[in-house]
Formats: C-alpha cells, sequence, structure tokens
C-alpha cells in the first residue's frame, strides 16, 4: 500500500514536508496501526504514539485523508491511496506524528474532571439509581483522544480560552453526575464568551469522534442549564 506521511523534526527540519512509503502488508494487517508498525521496521525515524491497539488509550489519533481519527480502529480496507497521515491538526509537532497535548490537558483540567462533593461520605458508597447511572451514557466513554477538538476551527484559534469539545463533554459529564454537587460553581466558570460560548455549532467534532460521541449535544445541554438560571 502507498502512503504519504507528514515528517517534520523541528530540531533538523526548517518546516515539515511528505515522505512517501510503499509497503508490503502481511496477512495480518488489518488496521492503520499495522501498516505504521510496518513503516516502522522499514524506517524506524518515523514518530508516532500508541499503546493499546484497541481504541481504547486515544494515544494513535492522527489525520486520516483528511479527517482526525484513530490509527488502530482504522480499517486498511476503507483508505483510498496513498494514505496521507497527517498529525492532528492545531497542535505545535513535537516530532512527525506526535503532538504535544499540553494545552487540550489543561482545558480538560480546568473543568475540575472529578466528583466534587462535601457531604459525609456514607459507610460504603455514594449509591446512585440505575436511571441516574444512564445518565452518564455517552459521556464517560470519552477516551480523551482529542480527535474533536483538534477538528473545532473554535479551539484553533483560541486554545488558551475556549475549553473545546473534549473538556466541555467532560464537564458535561460530571454536571449531569447525580453525585456531584458543584453544578452551580461549574456553570458559573463555564458562563463565559469564551470557555463554553465559543462554540458555534459546527459539529465537527461530532463528525470525527471514535467513540460515537456527541460533544455538541453536551455544550448544547450546558446552554440550556445556564438559559433556564437566567429565567
Ligand atoms: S460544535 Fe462547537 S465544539 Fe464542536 S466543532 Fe463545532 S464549534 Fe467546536
Ligand atoms: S469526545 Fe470523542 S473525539 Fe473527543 S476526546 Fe472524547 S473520545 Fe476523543
Ligand atoms: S493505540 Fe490506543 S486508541 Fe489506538
Amino acid at each position: 500500500m502507498k502512503f504519504r506521511i507528514q515528517r517534520y523534526n523541528p530540531d533538523a527540519d526548517s518546516k515539515p514536508f511528505y515522505q512517501d512509503y510503499d509497503v508490503e502488508m502481511g496477512p495480518a494487517d488489518r488496521m492503520l496501526l499495522d501498516a505504521l508498525v510496518r513503516i516502522k521496521t522499514v524506517d524506524d525515524t518515523l514518530a508516532l504514539r500508541r499503546s493499546c491497539r484497541e481504541g481504547v488509550c486515544g494515544s494513535d489519533a492522527m489525520n486520516i485523508n483528511g479527517k482526525n481519527g484513530l490509527a488502530c480502529t482504522t480499517k486498511l480496507v476503507d483508505l483510498k491511496e496513498p494514505v496521507v497521515i497527517k498529525p492532528l491538526p492545531g497542535l505545535p509537532i513535537v516530532r512527525d506524528l506526535i503532538v504535544d497535548m499540553t494545552q487540550f490537558f489543561a482545558q480538560y483540567h480546568s473543568i475540575k474532571p472529578y466528583l466534587v462533593n462535601d457531604e459525609p461520605p456514607p459507610e460504603k458508597e455514594r449509591l446512585q439509581s440505575p436511571t441516574e447511572r444512564e445518565e452518564l451514557d455517552g459521556l464517560y466513554e470519552c477516551i480523551l483522544c482529542a480527535c474533536c477538538s483538534t477538528a473545532c476551527p473554535s479551539f484553533w484559534w483560541n486554545p488558551d480560552k475556549f475549553v473545546g469539545p473534549a473538556g466541555l463533554l467532560q464537564a458535561y459529564r460530571f454536571i449531569a453526575d447525580s453525585r456531584d454537587k458543584a453544578t452551580n460553581e461549574r456553570l458559573d466558570d463555564l458562563e463565559d464568551p469564551y470557555r463554553l460560548f465559543r462554540c458555534h455549532t459546527i459539529m465537527n467534532c461530532v463528525d470525527v469522534c471514535p467513540k460515537g460521541l456527541n460533544p455538541t449535544l453536551a455544550i448544547g445541554r450546558i446552554k440550556s442549564m445556564l438559559l433556564a438560571r437566567v429565567i
């Protein structure tokens, strides 16, 4: 199969460039990650992140034929050749397909991604009814791969001010959790022209999420809650 991969070593190259690879696939190669690992056997200078190869760790997110996705869950048979692979857009390149996720995780941490509850803990655990637990479906499955936030034009322009779809999905995950008692503080924190309201509902985020999640829906629910507070 033919691949065209963006290469860039900031210490050695003046700008990114494409390198072409023509590789013989093995009988067990099914996914793009298999191909990239094979390419590394002929060129071990190619840098990329990966770990679980099961769509769980979120580390091999990249831009594949113009669309963000996970290499390990992208089938080779579905890809048009040459397969053009670039790092996730909008974040600084550390090297080749590895981007600096500092800003992405800074936004994630800014929404306090943990339960806040000052009430004395019960003897065993804070229980939820099945219905309360169901509220978290479509939210807790996020693997923080950053496919969504790095496909979002609003995040490209304001990564330091706009929380981005991944962080906002997580913000709603804690707002929606019956065990969390900081809903008002969380809404106060997001009631800001940049942190939440930079989302213009373009829905790139929904289009690329490899877990089939819907950050736009979560963002809409936060906006509705803010509106309900005003009314
Ligand atoms: S819907 Fe909002 S968060 Fe999603 S890509 Fe568009 S602007 Fe970004
Ligand atoms: S919402 Fe989807 S695309 Fe965004 S970080 Fe989570 S799993 Fe990745
Ligand atoms: S290697 Fe973990 S999600 Fe792809």
